[in-house]
């Protein structure tokens, strides 16, 4: 296919060579002049492990060209990627001017063409940025264009320094779009058999960027705070480290990444408190385990800020022990939200968790025994608003009709039902 890109940093460059690898026409195009120069030496104007070897090939078989030239590109290009940059204010706001720019030079150099062409950003960008900001600036800039237009987001994962193999060995491939037929991309993407092309809404694909550097972010802190705090007790940090990461099942997986209720529980919040006070014994500052208790008690408030935003009278609370299986209420959040209802609100309350010890519910909690109903069908003929914290949601679903609200806190699924249904998310 015939490419044009749109910035000759890290991005635009492996880009332009991998795609040029893959058989592909590509023009790359960058405002500073002595960056194409360098390109078309065969010297990459970034370096990165294997892109000037694979870039003079490219520029010998005829598959690379550059310039500053914009129109240049356009003519050419099927597909263009845009990869300028998009660095950060001082206060976190994403400087869009680059992606702004380019947007209204291709829109300009389009206006008054019949060409078809496919624009997808690879720069990552704040969600909504295509269709909030470059498709008006489309809509504004595009004069008398005869041509099918589409946009999309395709965002860019690799790491510098293994950029190559990040590109041909990317674990998947994201497009985000409203286009209902992207098929040229998909085509352009469908490189590697063994790396997926997930095709969904933009904004998810522009958030999805995001949540994966910010996760990066996370365990890079995280081993290094937990480990120093390791190190005060003379721990072979390399060994812990290992024993660690051997836990595919619980440790390096999906487990604990679901949004839904705070961690709680007779483990999670001790021990936290335990690597804590290590930590202050040692001197060691650790600010990223000082606030989970804090993100934790924020997402707590923001439960019952939810629960009471319904202004109902008539309560249910299905599920109270900390998780499925087990009657344990030790730091439960379902525990600790149920009393923060009672507390907060004159309402007629009561809770239903097939999994509550009432032996040991009377002896540790006894104030809110008094609330616990054993028939779900009757609880909820009783109430108004039903929320749901554990597996009970298909046995609620039987037993509600259109008066009811049901909060579904228990998964992320979007369930049908004849109640009115709310979730966090
Ligand atoms: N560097 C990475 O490892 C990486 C990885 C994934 C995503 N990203 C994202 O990709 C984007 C690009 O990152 P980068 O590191 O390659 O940036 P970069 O700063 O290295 O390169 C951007 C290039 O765009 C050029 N440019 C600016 N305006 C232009 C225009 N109107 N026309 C043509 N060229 C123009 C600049 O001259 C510059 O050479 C950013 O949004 C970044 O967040 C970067």
């Amino acid at each position: 296919m015939k490419l044009g890109i749109f910035g000759l940093g890290y991005v635009g460059v492996v880009n332009t060579v991998c795609f040029a690898e893959l058989g592909h026409q590509v023009i790359g195009c960058d405002i500073k002049s002595q960056k194409v120069s360098s390109l078309l030496s065969g010297k990459s104007p970034v370096w990165e492990p294997l892109v000037d070897d694979i870039l003079q090939k490219q520029l010998a078989s005829g598959n690379i060209k550059a310039t500053s030239n914009a129109a240049e590109v356009v003519q050419h290009a099927e597909i263009i990627l845009v990869c300028v940059g998009t660095p950060s204010m001082s206060d976190g706001t994403v400087n869009l001017d680059y992606t702004i720019n380019t947007t209204i030079e291709i829109a300009q150099i389009l206006s008054g063409t019949n060409k078809d062409i496919t624009i997808a950003y690879r720069s990552t960008i704040p969600p909504h940025s295509v269709e909030g900001t470059f498709r008006p600036l489309f809509d504004k800039y595009l004069q008398n264009y005869t041509g099918k237009l589409k946009l999309a987001f395709y965002p860019e994962f690799l790491r510098e320094g293994t950029a190559v193999k990040d590109f041909m060995e990317a674990p998947r491939i994201v497009i985000g779009t409203k286009e209902s037929d992207i098929s040229e991309l998909q085509t352009l993407l469908s490189y590697n058999q063994n790396s997926p092309v997930v095709i969904t809404d933009t904004h998810t694909a522009e958030f999805v960027k995001y949540v994966d550097n910010c996760f990066h972010a996370i365990k890079v802190a995280f081993a290094n705070e937990v480990y120093s705090i390791g190190k005060c007790f003379n721990i072979n940090i390399e060994l812990a480290n290992n024993i660690f990461l051997m836990d595919k099942h619980l440790n390096i997986s999906a487990r604990y990444l679901r949004p839904g209720l705070p961690f709680g529980g007779s483990c999670l919040p001790k021990d936290l408190r335990a690597m804590r006070y290590f930590s202050r014994l040692h001197n060691i500052e650790a600010p990223l385990m000082n606030s989970l208790t804090e993100s934790n008690e924020k997402f707590q408030e923001r439960i019952l800020q939810k629960v009471l935003s319904h202004q109902k009278s008539k309560i249910l609370l299905v599920g109270v022990t900390f998780k499925n299986f087990t009657d344990d209420v030790r730091e439960s959040p379902m525990l600790r939200l149920a009393n923060d209802i009672i507390d907060n609100s004159k309402v007629e309350f009561a809770v239903y968790d097939e999994d509550i010890n009432l032996i040991s519910l009377r002896i540790e909690n006894s104030n809110i025994v008094k609330y616990i109903e054993i028939d779900l069908q009757k609880a909820i003929a009783n109430t108004e608003l039903v929320i749901v914290t554990k597996r009970y949601m298909p046995e609620v679903l039987k037993y509600v009709n259109d008066k009811h609200i049901v909060l579904n806190f228990a998964d992320m699924k979007r369930y049908d039902s004849a109640a009115k249904l709310d979730y966090l998310y």
